[in-house]
């Protein structure tokens, strides 16, 4: 495989637009219980707690370039443009069907799987068009976890082990993988809690310890784009919040992009904000400009709970 030699392309590093506003904590804007949660429990969370600080830096690793996305007639996503950026996490907001799984599935080419879908467009991985990358090499290299936790139906241990032996030799032996494997885990704040017994079935952990078990397995591949599909939506706020904390601590290593549509979710966790609506993106911000002083009206009727 040629293209796994030839060398990473140029990065460049962006000015970040707004980085003051990223530290800013502004008043506590989408009502709970509203559409700020989705019907979830809150668990006692307050937008009021964003705490996170601005980036350290931004580099530009994916660029969403007026993408559409056609299921036979129907146009799921309208030409679209977005940066993703290395440093932040991007998190995607909008009413139930406006899009956000079309659009994050395509950044990794999952929509080509779907036979009615069709792209327009271009999607650019470090300024390198995806469609001339192997989907293979792509999906390591931007890797997808789901809004349910789909772990293998083996041990703790091989679901970490299975990807690496997919990317590595197939022969390596246990005692090989053992720190990639338990360095995974940890980056997925879940080592601690599953070290003492790594043979475990991970069918028989809790939730939360499943689906930080498929971050785990997802970075494993050291993607430089996690793709998170409502990664919560399935977990009590306790877990919820173990994996918020996580997702802040990844931005630096990978661009993190969210899809959630937990207002307050988005509040907490991410530096910039898209908002779509019936396959618009209506608005990209900073999260704190989005959610504060949003410029467009529909934005300001969605933050403040007027429909979803
Ligand atoms: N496989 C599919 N075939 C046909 N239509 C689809 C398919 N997946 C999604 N859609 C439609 O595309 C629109 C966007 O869906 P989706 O991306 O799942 O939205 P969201 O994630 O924002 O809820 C919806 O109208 C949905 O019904
Ligand atoms: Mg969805």
């Amino acid at each position: 495989m040629e293209f796994l030699n030839s060398p990473p392309p140029p990065i460049r590093r962006l000015p970040l637009e707004d980085p003051a506003a990223a530290t800013e904590v502004g008043p506590p804007l989408p009502s709970p219980g509203t559409n700020g949660n989705g019907g979830a429990p809150s668990g006692g969370f307050t937008a009021a707690k964003r705490s996170i600080s601005a980036p350290q830096f931004s580099i530009r690793r994916m660029e969403i370039d007026g993408v559409s996305v056609f299921y036979g007639p129907k146009e799921a996503v309208k030409s679209v443009s977005l940066p993703v950026r290395q440093g932040e996490v991007l998190a995607m907001i909008g009413p139930s069907g406006c899009g956000k799984t079309t659009l994050l599935r395509s950044l990794n080419r999952l929509t080509e799987l779907t036979s009615t879908a069709k792209l327009t467009g271009r999607i650019l991985l470090d300024d390198v068009d995806t469609r001339a990358i192997e989907p293979t090499l792509l999906r390591r290299r931007v890797t997808m976890v789901f809004q349910q936790p789909n772990p293998f139906p083996m041990s703790v241990f091989d679901n970490i082990a299975y990807v690496l032996r997919e990317q590595g030799s197939r022969r390596q032996r246990k005692k090989t993988l053992e720190p990639a494997v338990h360095s995974a885990l940890d980056r997925a704040g879940l080592f601690e809690e599953v070290k003492d017994n790594l043979d475990h079935p991970a069918l028989k952990l809790s939730g939360g310890q499943q689906q930080r078990l498929c971050i785990a397995r997802a970075l494993a591949a050291e993607p430089e784009v996690l793709l998170l599909d409502e990664p919560c939506s399935a977990l009590d706020p306790k877990s919820t919040q173990v994996i918020e904390d996580l997702i802040v601590k990844l931005r630096d290593d990978v661009a993190v992009v969210i899809v959630t549509h937990n207002l307050q979710q988005a509040y907490r966790v991410a530096d910039h904000v898209a908002f779509m609506y019936l396959g618009d993106l209506v608005e990209y911000n900073s999260a704190s400009s989005l959610f504060n002083s949003p410029r467009e009206q529909r934005t300001r009727e969605y933050v403040s709970g007027a429909f979803g």
